[in-house]
């Protein structure tokens, strides 16, 4: 952040709010301005109260600290800990300010257990929580931030937030860096530590007990070399300053709530809090595999997850001991072939696309180019490898390693070039020249054939497919004869594009088989994107077929699915984009219920069975939905009701015919006894989930998480008994309780106390609902439904309605 937008926040956190503290000592009390202490029962919100400061007790435990958190989130999040140190052992506590403008914390015996050590003192001390989550004490005259007489972002916890310096002030010694948490209800410091080493070239290091663990690798211009994902953030948002007087990381854009945590265990995660999923979205964790293990190939190897093994020494090295190294042990990494002879000539190996070694053993100058940088290491006999030090702006500036490469990552996206040097008998001895010559030829020869066909391929694909603005490609769907349709391929680029490169910014939520992204298309189409995760074990053919399958079930209570994109891993589904959102955002948010009265619900509840009629029968190709839920029932722009997500079961385990699966998708709360318990499903199944989904509908309460304040029924529990009692319309949402629709309420709680029924036989089929729901024909009475405890659901405590994926032992 630079200075300006510092001065800014200040000014507005100035204008609007500030509280001080109180001076305990009496003397010179006139040169102090009278202020409040604050005790344990308040806190202090900043001025645009994004931040709280007051006393909290963490998780389970009872020992009270002084901190600082997100305000107006719902997940609990400290950024900052006072005392970590030294907790209060009961509720008396109280931050006061002494008249040497130290900030202190003093318990019930008057003892002090914990003081800000501020650097001097002034007659009118403020203390002040701004915008930014900085607890600054400062003169009351002088706001000006360069003259702050301490502030908490000078001593940070585990949390390093927007326009927080992480780093090193060589003039004045301080060193700022990330400490954990001991465990996340104890605050104290953990093993783990984040901070940048200034040795070399700097680079922050993951340490747990002052041993590196991971090495997020040294600024290249844009991010520390380690990030494997490109970023999504804008290059003006971080910055890496390097000087004679300070070295420091900062991030920052004030408009978001977002942050950098060290976790307990030893995992650093930048996080970006979601409105509309409240909760975090993670931008990325690490270290996240084994090769971002610190050395975990040694020295002169590179790391490769898609390799085989992992580890592989560079050109002209062997491995150090091969007893070790074969036996997957490769810390002792390798060593030439042949010993370092300075005076023989010697050129480069370029490897692209790695995280650049450590750069502790590393010389380097901001101002040379790449060919100065390649003289001087060929000059200098211990230079073993060198690298651009910055990538932008076409690359510049050169880094030297002295005597040893270690910690090398092969990253498939991001990662820069490094030059290994090797004696040129290494880059081309004669029979390997010779060799390298045939293959190269033969790799021409083979390219051009390929390009030749290509070419006269697309050419004919042309011919054959209407013009299309973004799709490359097509899939046709015909092939059973029923009426040509035919399916887009998109290109990977044109959907990453789209989505910002599948940017959280874009992110509507997350499914069962993976993220649902917004996308843009050039000609201004909206779509939505769902990225498969990686776990799918689908061939490409197979994947092609159920795509096709899926495109071909159309329905106007059916999601539209409008596209597809296979590459490399990835596989990703466009549908067309809905702008109401899902069902679930209506129903359970008080905010927004009273914007379905009830003739709108029971048209939802009738355009859902038609729906599930269509899958079950109507299709031809009978689909088990498995995870139909009110998150996964989108409103189009009239608040039609369109099932999402059909047919994805399928697609993921291929095409299972036999009704009982190892792997149990669904969602809990939505799922029936036998599923959940045996693994058993069929269409009464979704008959089960359906029936959930009516009595939510109804009674705006989930089924997940549901509690009386009289009983531990579930949901379905709660609505038999009163169903038994006579007094089912108790349960609708009081929005919609109203005497006309008496009649009808009454019915469709019936209907979906039949749908929930314990055992499958008892559940109505799907077209038997449709009649049910549409006419006045007699409905059976129901008996005790499925899961009628709410505590036989089985608990989360984070999310009340996540969708849970898991095998089932058997
Ligand atoms: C602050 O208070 C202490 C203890 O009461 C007193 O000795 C000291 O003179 C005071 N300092 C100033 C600057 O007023
Ligand atoms: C604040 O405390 C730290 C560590 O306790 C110490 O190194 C530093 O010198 C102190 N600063 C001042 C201004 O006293
Ligand atoms: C901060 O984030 C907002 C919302 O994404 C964006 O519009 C704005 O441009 C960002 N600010 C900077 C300085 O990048
Ligand atoms: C987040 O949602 C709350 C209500 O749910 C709303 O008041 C707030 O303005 C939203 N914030 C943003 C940044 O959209
Ligand atoms: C960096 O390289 C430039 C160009 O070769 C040179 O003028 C400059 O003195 C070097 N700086 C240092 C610190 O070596
Ligand atoms: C090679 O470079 C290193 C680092 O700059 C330096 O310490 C060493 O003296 C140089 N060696 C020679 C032979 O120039």
């Amino acid at each position: 952040m630079k200075s300006a937008s510092y001065a800014h926040l200040l000014f507005w956190s100035l204008i609007i709010f500030f509280i001080s503290l109180m001076v305990i000592t009496s003397t010179a009390l006139d040169t102090v301005t009278p202020i409040e202490p604050l005790h344990d029962d308040k806190t202090l919100v900043s001025t645009g109260g994004n931040f709280e400061l007051g006393f909290f007790s963490p998780g389970s435990s009872t020992r009270r600290y002084v901190g600082i958190w997100f305000k107006n989130i719902s997940v609990m999040t400290y950024v900052w800990v006072a005392n970590r140190e030294t907790p209060l052992l009961d509720s008396f506590g109280v931050l006061q300010m002494t008249n040497q403008s130290v900030l202190t914390l003093v318990n019930s015996t008057g003892g002090v257990v914990w003081s800000s050590n501020t650097s001097r003192s002034v007659s009118n001390p403020v203390a002040q929580l701004l915008d930014s989550g900085n607890l600054v004490v400062r003169d009351s005259k002088d706001d000006s931030l360069d003259n702050m007489l301490w502030q908490s972002f000078d001593y940070p916890c585990h949390t390093q937030l927007p326009g927080m310096k992480l780093g090193k002030n060589f003039v004045t010694g301080l060193d700022r860096f990330l400490t954990s948490w001991k465990s996340s209800d104890d605050p104290s410091p953990g093993s783990y530590t984040y901070r940048i080493d200034p040795t070399g070239y700097p680079q922050p290091f993951l340490l747990r007990d002052n041993v590196v663990q991971f090495r997020d690798g040294p600024w290249n211009g844009l991010w520390f070399s380690s990030t494997s994902r490109l970023p999504t953030f804008s290059p003006n948002e971080v910055e890496f300053v390097l000087n004679n007087r300070e070295m420091y990381y900062v991030y920052g854009n004030f408009s978001l709530v977002t942050n950098r945590v060290l976790d307990p265990s030893g995992h650093i995660h930048r996080q970006q809090w979601i409105n509309h999923t409240q909760g975090w979205a993670t931008y990325f964790s690490k270290p996240d595999d084994s090769c971002d293990i610190y050395g975990a190939c040694g020295a002169f190897s590179s790391c490769n997850l898609a390799n085989n093994p992992q580890c592989q020494c560079m050109n002209g090295f062997v491995p150090k001991s091969v007893t070790n190294w074969n036996a997957g042990n490769w810390m002792d990494g390798c060593v030439r072939s042949a010993p370092l002879n300075c005076s023989v000539s010697h050129g480069f190996i370029k490897y692209p696309h790695v995280k650049l070694p450590d750069t502790r053993y590393s010389w380097y100058n901001t101002t040379m180019m790449l060919d100065e940088c390649r003289g001087m290491c060929l000059q200098n006999c211990s230079c073993v490898a060198y690298a651009n030090l910055d990538i932008t702006n076409g690359g510049s500036g050169c880094l030297l390693w002295i005597n040893t490469v270690i910690d090398v990552k092969v990253l498939s996206a991001s990662g820069q070039d490094l030059y290994v040097k090797v004696p040129l008998s290494k880059l081309g001895g004669d029979k390997k020249k010779r060799l390298w010559i045939s293959i190269r030829a033969t790799l021409a020869v083979l390219t051009l054939m390929l390009l030749c066909g290509a070419t006269l391929y697309i050419l004919w694909r042309r011919r054959k497919s209407k013009a299309n603005c973004n799709a490359s490609s097509k899939i046709s769907t015909n092939n059973n004869n029923e009426g040509e349709s035919e399916l887009p391929i998109y290109a990977f680029d044109v959907i990453a594009k789209a989505t910002n490169d599948f940017s959280v910014y874009n992110k509507l939520g997350q499914g069962g088989f993976g993220p649902v992204y917004k996308g843009v298309l050039s000609d201004g189409r909206e779509i939505a994107v769902k990225r498969l995760s990686k776990d799918s074990r689908q061939g490409l053919d197979e994947f092609k077929n159920e795509v096709i399958f899926i495109a071909k079930l159309q329905h106007r209570n059916l999601v539209r699915l409008t596209g597809c994109c296979v590459e490399a891993e990835e596989r990703l589904l466009i549908y067309e984009y809905m702008p109401n959102k899902s069902l679930d955002c209506y129903i359970f948010d008080p905010t927004s219920n009273n914007l379905l009265d009830w003739p709108k619900r029971l048209e939802i509840i009738n355009g859902i069975a038609r729906g599930l009629l269509y899958l079950h029968q109507d299709s031809r190709l009978r689909i088990v939905h498995r995870d139909l839920k009110a998150s996964n029932i989108l409103l189009d722009a009239e608040m039609n009701p369109k099932i999402s997500d059909f047919g994805l079961a399928r697609t993921f385990n291929g095409n299972e015919d036999e009704a009982q699966t190892m792997r149990v998708v669904g969602t809990y709360g939505y799922m029936p006894p036998e599923y959940t318990i045996d693994g058993l499903f069929s269409v009464k199944s979704d008959v089960f989930s359906f029936g959930v989904l009516v009595l939510e509908i109804i009674s705006g309460k989930k089924n997940r998480g549901f509690s009386h304040p009289d009983h531990y029924h579930s949901l379905l529990g709660h609505a038999w008994t009163l169903f038994k009692e006579g007094t089912a319309l108790d349960l609708a949402d009081p929005l919609i309780q109203n005497s006309s629709y008496a009649y009808q309420l009454q019915r469709s709680i019936q209907i979906g106390l039949l749908c929930v029924q314990q055992h499958p036989e008892d559940r109505p089929s799907t077209s038997l609902i449709a009649v049910m729901l549409s006419s006045d024909c007699e409905l059976l009475e129901p008996k005790e439904p499925g899961f009628y405890i709410g505590r036989c659901l089985p608990q989360e405590s984070r999310s009340n309605d996540c969708t849970i994926t898991s095998l089932l032992g058997r």
